[in-house]
């Protein structure tokens, strides 16, 4: 199978080597179509596809296009494909906040996958939530899903504005997670701990955490209460986190990354 992928960026080429760790793929079978120069040198040094810059030479050879641009490039990707693509391929798009519609409109296609990775992806950690139009074939949906899954979990939602949701959990997420951790390296260093120390202390804290979350049956408000004792130092924290707002503030920030994703697909 020919995959072409679109924007050999973070995520174009997360996929591309992730597939080819799977061995999901051949180098030979990958097609990576790059606009930046520069991007397009350093993805020929790491030697995991074929690269083009021009979609007439690639396109009509795929059996699955990748769009990886970011949103704001899509207006002039869609220009560049639209004399080449044929009705019948199967696009997978992974551009914030642009619907099927919209991907179904400007291409003339209606076999179309729309997914929201995250950046864990580079690892095989990552978290994909990803719907279908209504002409992908089960053989089609298996095949996407399977190379989804090579990057890490993933879930099929049948509400395509589920997607919109999940840019602003699991797709925006990591840098919220990346935020908390930061503040708290920050407190560590005004109380006294060297930048390795503070990095190690948060990182192995919320690894530790994540971890122990995921082997046990407890939600995350009842293992608070398991480290929270009366009177004790975590709750004189969590006090002044509710008396600070922390818990709205996150609740407006993602609620602000959900309108802004629905705005993206308007612009
Ligand atoms: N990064 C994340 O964590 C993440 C998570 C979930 C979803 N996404 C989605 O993934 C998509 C890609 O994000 P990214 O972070 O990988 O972006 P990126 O690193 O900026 O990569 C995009 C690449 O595509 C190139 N490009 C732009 N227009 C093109 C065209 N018409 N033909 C060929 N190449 C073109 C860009 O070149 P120039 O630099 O020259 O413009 C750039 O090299 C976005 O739509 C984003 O919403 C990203």
């Amino acid at each position: 199978m020919k995959i072409l992928i679109i924007g050999g960026g973070n995520m174009g080429q997360t996929y591309a080597k992730s597939f080819l760790r799977a061995q999901i793929s051949e180098k030979e079978d990958l097609m990576i179509l790059e606009k930046s120069e520069h991007r397009a040198e350093l993805i020929r040094e790491a030697d995991i596809g074929h690269i083009y810059d021009n979609p007439a030479l690639c396109i009509p050879f795929a059996d699955l296009v990748i769009l990886a641009v970011k949103p704001q490039d899509s207006h002039e990707l869609f220009k560049s494909l639209r004399a080449h693509i044929d009705p019948q391929q199967v696009v997978l798009s992974i551009m914030a906040g642009i619907t099927m519609e919209a991907i179904s409109n400007e291409l003339g296609i209606s076999k179309i996958i729309r997914a929201m990775p995250n950046l864990p992806a580079q690892i095989g950690m990552g978290m994909t939530v990803f719907t279908t139009s209504e002409d992908v074939t089960r053989i089609e949906f298996v095949m996407v899903q399977n190379l989804i899954n090579t990057t890490g979990k993933s879930i099929y939602v049948s509400n395509e504005s589920a997607i919109d949701a999940s840019t602003a959990v699991s797709g925006s997420g990591p840098a919220y997670v990346f935020f908390f951790m930061q503040s708290m390296i920050d407190s560590a260093r005004e109380l006294g701990f060297s930048k390795s120390e503070a990095e190690l202390l948060v990182s192995q804290t919320f690894r530790g955490t994540v971890d122990l979350y995921r082997r046990a049956n407890y939600n995350c408000e009842e293992w608070i209460q398991k480290v929270a004792s009366k009177g004790g130092t975590t709750e004189a924290a969590l006090n002044t986190f509710s008396q600070t707002g922390i818990e709205e503030s996150i609740h407006e920030g993602i609620k602000s990354a959900f309108i802004r994703a629905v705005e993206l697909g308007k612009e």
